[in-house]
């Protein structure tokens, strides 16, 4: 249909014809000359219709928003001082001598270079959304990311090999989107949360080197990072340890910014244990850019007066913590207001402080809701740990020990990007690494897999499986970028009787072991080599590379916050004579009732 993207006619062109096929983006009436920026994926053009040409002319008067057209014209070089330097094609012009409308368009509900449109429209028309240019280029730049990934692996003797999207469940610690099945009365199966089991088991068939680039299931809360169906670069080796699978992930991520983005990653990402980096940064995902740290302050609280201080200073779990802010002094009582209101999100039931007006003065130089609770001796080893300075202004936290680290994690990233405690560095990567075996679950009261139950435990940990379970470390590491978790794997278990006792550690039945894992635990005895791999998320690395706040602007049909899909309206009631089928009975009798 035609000669050239729209996008791709240069003063190289000038004095042929061409034919270019497009949306009309903008149309201006100029005195008896109609102008018309056409585009398309590669760009835009500008068209001009004059009445010389009377039938193009009349049709062009009728063209509105987003008609699909197509036009036959001669390029020339725009009359002197009209240039468009910004403009790939913006020395040249197409004097249109045919115009065909080959679709009108309804009026769009939003301009496609408006930048501050509503995500529910943008979700509901996706079709349009997905036309303009910034999705246009996360489209493109998700793709290459992909296609580096995939090269890159294939270079380094990786297959890919497809995995079944109806399976058994894969337990990630999500819940599990269910398939009923017609054939078999009552049954389900479970769309994959992770090709996990399926990777291990290609490793005990001798694949040496698997990835898939895979959709992933997981019925859970969304936020900002996380989708119900996301997409992983999946992968898995056999005969590499906990260093040696680190390094070439670290390689693949390297080489992929590099040729992406033209990007320098360090040479060695650095690394960093779970421990250090819950109790210095209270998060196992720490944004290394911010130079905000939290100070350990438990011990120094037991014997204060402060009931909010020494109860959970004295509790098993408990955690009293401070984060020190150079110079917060200036932070209005509204801000300090306004994040006290933020770490209740996570729980915490207040938000303590000390402004440090001069040290000198001791107790009498400090403004604070709290000192007069806390004997001179606690506040001498606030001031010394943290390394208060006049001018500074101190936050604590006293709670469980997850709701501190949560809480003051948080606030630490928070306070960091919005007052600039940032160390001035685009990218930061870290390896966290020595994660525990397991987390206790206080609302089960049980232990639970930290990782997932596959993965191995450090060499001479193994016997405290049974004895004392919150010991035990494992060869599980996460990749972390910015503050985002974007990649996270383990070494596995590759003998049967240690995934027998982990199964027993997670309080797994003998029977239910058998009922739900029996097909890994012989695999496992038929010479399953030792293996280990990991999984990056797609969506984060590429929001993260386009710099979008949240994922949903780097899949071309995401779903809401509520996991719907504002455009198809999924999820959706199915018909009775389907449900019949599957012997599941209506949610509303007598009718196909509308989803909410
Ligand atoms: P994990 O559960 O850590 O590991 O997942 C791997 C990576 O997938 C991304 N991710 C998500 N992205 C978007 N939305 C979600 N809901 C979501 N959940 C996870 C994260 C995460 O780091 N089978 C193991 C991997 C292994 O051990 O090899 C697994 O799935 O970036
Ligand atoms: P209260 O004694 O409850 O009036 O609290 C005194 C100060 O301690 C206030 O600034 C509260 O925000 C703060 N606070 C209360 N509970 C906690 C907590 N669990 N952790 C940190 N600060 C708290």
């Amino acid at each position: 249909m035609r000669t050239h993207y729209c996008g791709a006619v240069t003063a190289a062109d000038i004095g042929n014809t061409v034919t270019l096929c497009g949306w009309a983006h903008r149309r201006r009436d100029h005195g008896g000359v109609i102008f018309i920026d056409l585009r398309d994926r590669e760009g835009m053009v500008q068209v001009v219709i004059d009445p010389d040409t009377p039938a193009a002319f009349k049709l062009a008067e009728e063209v509105r928003h987003e008609f699909v057209l197509k036009i036959e014209g001669k390029v020339r070089p725009r009359p002197a001082g009209t240039e468009n330097a910004n403009l790939p094609t913006g020395m040249v012009e197409v004097l249109t001598q045919n115009l065909e409308v080959l679709n009108p368009s309804l009026t769009p509900p939003f301009q496609l270079d408006d930048d501050n449109i509503n995500e529910n429209i943008r979700l509901q028309y996706r079709y349009l959304d997905l036309r303009r240019e910034p999705m246009q280029k996360n489209m493109r730049l998700r793709y290459r990311v992909s296609k580096l990934m995939r090269d890159y692996l294939d270079a380094n003797g990786f297959i890919e090999i497809e995995t079944p999207m109806l399976t058994r469940s894969t337990p990630e610690g999500a819940r599990d989107y269910l398939v009923p099945s017609r054939v078999h009365d009552g049954m389900f199966y479970a769309l994959p949360q992770s090709p996990q089991l399926f990777k291990q088991l290609l490793m005990v068939a001798g694949y040496d080197r698997y990835f898939q680039i895979t959709k992933c299931f997981r019925d859970e809360d969304l936020r900002a990072d996380r989708q119900p169906e996301f997409t992983q670069v999946d992968l898995e080796t056999s005969f590499m340890g906990e260093e040696e699978i680190m390094n070439l992930v670290e390689g693949l991520i390297r080489d992929m910014m590099k040729r992406a983005q033209d990007v320098d990653l360090p040479a060695a990402f650095p690394r960093m244990t779970y421990h250090e980096a819950m109790n210095r940064y209270g998060s196992d995902k720490p944004d290394m850019r911010v130079t905000l740290e939290i100070t350990e302050l438990t011990d120094v609280m037991r014997d204060v007066d402060f009931k909010v201080f020494s109860a959970p200073a004295n509790a098993a779990n408990g955690r009293v913590a401070a984060l020190r802010v150079p110079r917060g002094g200036e932070f209005s009582r509204g801000e300090i207001d306004g994040y006290t209101e933020f770490v209740k999100i996570y729980g915490a039931k207040g938000l303590a402080w000390i402004k440090v007006n001069e040290k000198a003065k001791g107790r009498d130089g400090l403004q604070s809701p709290i000192v007069k609770n806390l004997h001179d001796a606690a506040l001498a080893e606030i001031l010394a740990r943290t390394g208060a300075a006049d001018g500074d202004l101190i936050f604590f936290g006293a709670d469980k020990a997850k709701i501190v680290n949560d809480a003051l994690g948080a606030l630490r990233a928070k306070v960091g990007h919005e007052k600039g405690y940032l160390d001035g560095r685009a990218w930061a990567p870290l390896w966290v690494v020595d994660f525990p075996m397991f987390e206790f679950n206080e609302d089960e009261n049980r232990w639970d897999a930290l990782h997932h139950p596959f993965t191995a435990p450090k060499d001479g940990h193994e016997d405290w499986l049974a004895t004392d379970p919150g010991r035990c470390l494992s060869k599980a590491y996460d990749m972390v970028l910015n503050g985002w978790e974007v990649g996270g794997g383990s070494v596995r278990i590759h003998r049967e009787d240690v995934q027998e006792k982990v199964f027993a550690a997670l309080n797994i039945g003998a029977e239910e072991r058998r009922e739900k894992f029996g097909f890994l635990l012989d695999a496992l005895q038929y010479g399953a080599p030792p293996h280990g791999g990991l999984a990056f998320g797609l969506d984060r690395l590429v929001t993260l590379m386009t710099g979008a706040e949240s994922i949903r602007d780097v899949i071309a049909f995401p779903k809401t916050q509520r996991a719907s899909c504002l455009m198809t309206n999924a999820p959706n009631v199915v018909d009775e004579k389907q449900l019949r089928e599957l012997h599941i009975r209506l949610r509303n009798p007598g009718g196909v009732d509308k989803a909410a």
